[in-house]
């Protein structure tokens, strides 16, 4: 049967190092496997990233919070929901509990806001499964130093990831039943086998 898996975290935790041996581990076991990521996923999606990642393009919040949730009505319309329907699995890095933590708790726009639209674009529909890597701001920032020069996100203070993790592990505990919670502080190696371990029970 199809399942929808996201995976989040701040800037830096590492998400999208797992997200590629987690595919081959679900084709390894016979899984069909779709990967994907927000904002973008398909060609309008990828052009609104775009624009939200450029750090010469200021916005306001509801304008950032309206794009976010209009490149993922298109991928969940021409990518997510036609995955699914075929019984592939979908793999996503980020998807709305991205927007609650960012928009909501990073921008302080309000949660009931945020709400209205996630229902809008999605109605009921969810992740079957969400895995939360959770580093601290300190050791985020210092992966992201590393690797390329920062998007408009990620030229973000760290009071701003504070408030963007807070938002997350509120969520969390909100959804425990979806969202895993992983300590993305501990080794790559240690970090991939608490992954192995979730997903393998899912499977
Ligand atoms: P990210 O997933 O970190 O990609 P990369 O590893 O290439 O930098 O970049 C996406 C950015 O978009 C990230 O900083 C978080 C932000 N974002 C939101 O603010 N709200 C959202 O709803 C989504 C999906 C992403």
């Amino acid at each position: 049967m199809s399942k929808f898996i996201t995976l989040e975290g701040i800037d830096g935790a590492g998400k999208s190092t797992h997200l590629g041996w987690l595919a081959s581990l679900l084709r390894s076991r016979g899984k069909s496997v779709v990967v994907t990521r927000e904002p973008g996923g398909t060609r309008l999606g990828e052009g609104l990233r775009e624009l939200l990642l450029d750090s010469d393009q200021a916005m306001h919040p509801e304008t950032e919070a309206l794009l976010m949730f209009a490149a993922r009505r298109e991928h969940l319309d021409k990518i997510i929901l036609p995955a699914l329907d075929r019984g592939d699995w979908v793999l996503s890095d980020r998807f709305t509990d991205a927007s609650f933590a960012y928009q909501g708790g990073g921008r302080g726009l309000a949660m009931e806001k945020l709400d209205k639209l996630e229902h809008w674009v999605q109605g009921e529909f969810q992740p079957d499964l969400t895995l939360y890597f959770d580093v601290t701001v300190e050791l985020g920032r210092q992966r992201i130093d590393a690797i390329k020069p920062a998007d408009r996100f990620e030229a973000e203070q760290d009071e701003f990831f504070g408030r963007v993790r807070n938002a997350y592990l509120e969520r969390a505990r909100r959804f425990p039943r979806r969202i895993s919670v992983i300590d993305a502080n501990q080794t790559l190696e240690e970090v991939k086998e608490s992954v192995e371990k979730i997903i393998l029970s899912f499977c």
